[in-house]
C-alpha cells in the first residue's frame, strides 16, 4: 500500500451503456466481464488500492446494480464454500469486498464521463482534496501510475493526467495532448488536448489512458462546463477550463502496458495476456495457440 498517496478516494465511472459490447451488454455490464476470472472493475478496484486509496465510489446506473453487488460480503455462498473446505475459491469471493470501502453513486443517464464523475461528489469529504478516476475500461501495468501521478502532484501542485505514446500515424483515433516539456523526461505539463487530430495536426502522439488525480477544483469546473462533443458533459471539457484558469496540470508518461477493455478486440488481447501469465490456464493455453497459429 502506498503511504504517500496524494488521494484517498478513487472514482470509478461505469454507467456507461457499452454499446460496443452489445448484444451482451444488454443484460450484463461490460464491466463485470472475466479476465480470466475476475471481472475488469475488480482488478481496477485493485489498482486504486495498492495505490493508497481507501474508498472506491463506482458510478453507475440504476440497472446495473451488479456491478457494486460484486463488492458486498456473499454470506451465504461463502458458508458454503467453507463448510465444503474450498479455500481457495473462498479467497477469490472474498478478495473484492476486502479491497476497500465500496460505495455507489448513481448517474440516472449516461450524460458523458463529466457528468458521471459529478455525480460522486456528495460521496465526498472535507478531507478528499484530491480524487483519482479510473476508467475501467483500462487496465494500466504495471501497477505503480497512480504512486508516480501522486508525486508530480505533490511537486507541482494541481492535476495529474496519465499518458501514453502511440504510434504517430494511429494519433487520429484519439484525444491528443499538446504539452511542454519540463526537467523530468516523463512529466509534462499540460497546455491543452486536440480530439482526433489528422496526422500532420498532431500536437504529440501522446494521449490519454483512463487514469486521472484530479484536485477537488475539477468538481466546480464541471459545473460550468456545457455539453460538448456528442452532446455530453467531457471531462476534458472541464480540465480545459481548469488549464485556462491558471491551475497546474501535469501528464506522466506511462512506459508500460495498457489495455483496452472498451472494445470485443482490446478486451480478448487483454485476456489473452492475463491468462498466459496464469499458472493454471498459461501453459495450456500456449501449446494451443502455438498450434493454433501454425494452422493458419
Ligand atoms: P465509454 O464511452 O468508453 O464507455 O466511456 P461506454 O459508453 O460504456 O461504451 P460504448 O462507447 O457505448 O461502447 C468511458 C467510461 O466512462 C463511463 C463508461 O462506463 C466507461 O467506463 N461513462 C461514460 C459513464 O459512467 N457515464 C457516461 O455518461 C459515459
Amino acid at each position: 500500500m502506498s503511504s504517500s498517496s496524494a488521494f484517498r478516494t478513487a472514482i470509478v465511472p461505469a454507467a456507461g451503456l457499452g454499446t460496443r459490447f452489445l448484444p451482451t451488454t444488454k443484460s450484463v455490464p461490460k464491466e463485470l466481464l472475466p479476465v480470466v476470472d475476475r471481472p475488469a472493475i475488480e482488478l481496477v478496484a485493485e489498482e486504486a488500492a495498492l495505490a493508497g486509496a481507501s474508498k472506491l465510489v463506482i458510478v453507475t446506473s440504476p440497472d446495473k446494480a451488479s456491478v457494486g453487488e460484486h463488492f458486498q460480503p456473499a454470506p451465504d455462498l461463502e458458508s458454503t464454500l467453507e463448510k465444503r473446505g474450498k479455500t481457495e475459491l473462498l479467497e477469490k469471493v472474498r478478495r473484492a469486498p476486502g479491497l476497500l470501502d465500496v460505495e455507489v453513486a448513481i448517474q440516472e443517464q449516461a450524460l458523458g464521463l463529466g457528468h458521471a464523475v459529478a455525480c460522486a461528489e456528495p460521496n465526498l469529504t472535507g478531507a478528499d482534496e484530491a480524487v483519482a478516476v479510473l476508467l475501467p475500461d483500462d487496465l494500466i501495468l504495471p501497477n505503480g501510475a497512480l504512486d508516480a501521478m501522486s508525486a508530480v502532484r505533490e511537486r507541482f501542485g494541481g492535476s495529474v493526467l496519465l499518458a501514453i505514446e502511440v504510434p504517430r500515424e494511429a494519433v487520429s483515433a484519439y484525444g491528443v495532448f499538446d504539452v511542454d516539456d519540463t526537467d523530468e523526461p516523463d512529466v509534462k505539463r499540460l497546455k491543452g488536448m486536440v480530439e482526433k487530430p489528422a496526422v500532420e495536426d498532431a500536437p504529440s502522439n501522446l494521449i490519454a489512458p483512463g487514469r486521472y488525480l484530479l484536485d477537488r477544483a475539477i468538481f466546480d469546473a464541471l459545473k460550468r462546463i456545457t455539453p460538448g462533443a456528442g452532446g455530453e458533459l467531457q471531462l476534458t471539457d472541464a480540465i480545459a477550463l481548469l488549464i485556462a484558469e491558471g491551475h497546474p496540470v501535469h501528464v506522466v508518461v506511462h512506459r508500460g502496458e495498457r489495455h483496452d477493455l472498451g472494445n470485443p478486440g482490446g478486451f480478448l488481447k487483454a485476456a489473452v495476456d492475463f491468462a498466459l501469465k496464469d499458472p493454471a490456464y498459461g501453459p495450456g493455453l500456449l501449446q494451443w495457440l502455438r498450434g493454433r497459429v501454425a494452422a493458419s
